[in-house]
C-alpha cells in the first residue's frame, strides 16, 4: 500500500517507523514544513518531503498527524488534488462528521487514535468510522494491526480511547518510574531498577495478552498466602493505588471533554 503521512512530528514519525519496520510491502511518504530532524527516516526507505501534495495522488491511505489548528490549512492545500481517498485522522477532537464535511463526500473520513508505541509495533490504535466506509476502513485497520492492536470502537468512545491509550502511555511510564524509584530505595542502582521494572511490566502485559484472562487470575498465581506480594498489594491499596489511577483517568477524560 501507498501511505502518505502529513505531519512528521512525534506521532507521524512513530507511525512511519512502525510501518517501515512492522508492515512490509508499503511505500511511505511523510511530510512536514521543516524536515531536517526527520531526514534519517530515508534510511528506512521512507520518502521525506516538505510538499504535502508530493505523490499524494498515488496514496491508498492519507494519515493526518497534525495539530487541530493546522487541519484547515493542510486540507485546503491537498483537497484540490485528491479524490476518492481514505483519510485517517489522528487529530484530537475533530469528529468524523466534522472531518467528512471538510473533505467532501468523494473522500472517506476515518478516525484513528494511535500512540507513539506504533514505532515498536506495540500501539493500541482505536479506530472509528461510519458504516458506509466499513469496506474502505479495512486497509486502515489491517495497517494498524501490523503496528500493535487495532480495536474498532464506537466514535463516542474516542475521547476515552485518547485517555486510555494515548495518555495511558504516560500513566504506564509513571508506574515504571515509581517502581524504579522504589527499586533504588531497596538497593539497586537506577539503571538496574529501571531495567527490572520495565521488563516486569512487559512480561505482565505479555501474559495478559497471551492468556486473555482477568489480571486478578494472574495476580493470584504470584500471591502466596501470608507472603510478601499480598503484603505489598494491601499496603498499596490502603494508600489508594487503584483508586488514584481510576480517578486520574477520569480527570483526564473530564479535561478532554472540556
Ligand atoms: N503524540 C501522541 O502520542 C499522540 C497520540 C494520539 C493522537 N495525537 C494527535 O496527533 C496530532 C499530532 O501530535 P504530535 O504529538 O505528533 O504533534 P507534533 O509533534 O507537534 O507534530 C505535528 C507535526 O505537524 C507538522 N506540521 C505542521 N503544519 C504542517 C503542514 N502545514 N504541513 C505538514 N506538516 C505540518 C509539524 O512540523 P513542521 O512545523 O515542521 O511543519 C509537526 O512536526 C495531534 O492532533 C495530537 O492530538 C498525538
Amino acid at each position: 500500500m501507498n501511505v502518505h503521512i502529513i505531519g512528521g512530528g512525534n506521532l507521524g514519525v512513530a507511525i512511519a517507523i512502525g510501518i517501515a519496520k512492522y508492515s512490509k510491502g508499503n511505500q511511505v511518504t511523510i511530510t512536514r514544513r521543516n524536515t531536517t530532524s526527520i531526514l534519517h527516516l530515508e534510511q528506512l526507505g521512507v520518502t521525506v518531503s516538505t510538499d504535502n501534495k508530493h505523490g499524494i495522488q498515488e496514496a491508498d491511505i492519507i494519515i493526518l498527524t497534525i495539530k487541530p489548528y493546522q487541519i484547515d490549512t493542510v486540507l485546503n492545500e491537498i483537497l484540490p488534488v485528491i479524490s476518492n481517498k481514505v483519510i485517517a485522522s489522528a487529530v484530537s477532537g475533530v469528529s468524523i462528521e466534522n472531518l467528512q464535511k471538510k473533505i467532501g463526500n468523494s473522500n472517506s473520513a476515518i478516525r484513528i487514535m494511535p500512540n507513539i508505541a506504533s514505532q515498536f509495533g506495540a500501539s493500541a490504535t482505536c479506530i472509528a468510522f461510519n458504516e458506509q466506509h466499513k469496506e474502505k476502513a479495512q486497509n486502515v485497520v489491517a495497517l494498524f494491526q501490523d503496528l500493535g492492536t487495532a480495536p474498532i470502537i464506537d466514535e463516542k468512545l474516542m475521547d476515552a480511547a485518547t485517555v486510555l491509550a494515548a495518555s495511558g502511555t504516560a500513566f504506564a511510564l509513571r508506574y515504571i518510574r515509581a517502581s524504579m524509584q522504589a527499586g533504588i530505595e531497596i538497593g539497586f542502582d537506577w539503571q538496574t531498577a529501571l531495567a527490572i521494572s520495565a521488563q516486569t511490566v512487559k512480561g505482565a502485559a505479555e501474559m495478559i495478552m497471551e492468556e486473555n484472562i482477568h489480571p486478578e487470575q494472574l495476580i493470584d498465581r504470584v500471591t502466596t498466602p501470608q507472603g510478601c506480594t499480598i503484603a505489598g498489594l494491601s499496603e498499596m491499596e490502603t494508600h489508594g493505588f487503584s483508586s488514584s489511577l481510576v480517578r486520574g483517568i477520569k480527570a483526564a477524560l473530564k479535561k478532554i471533554k472540556g
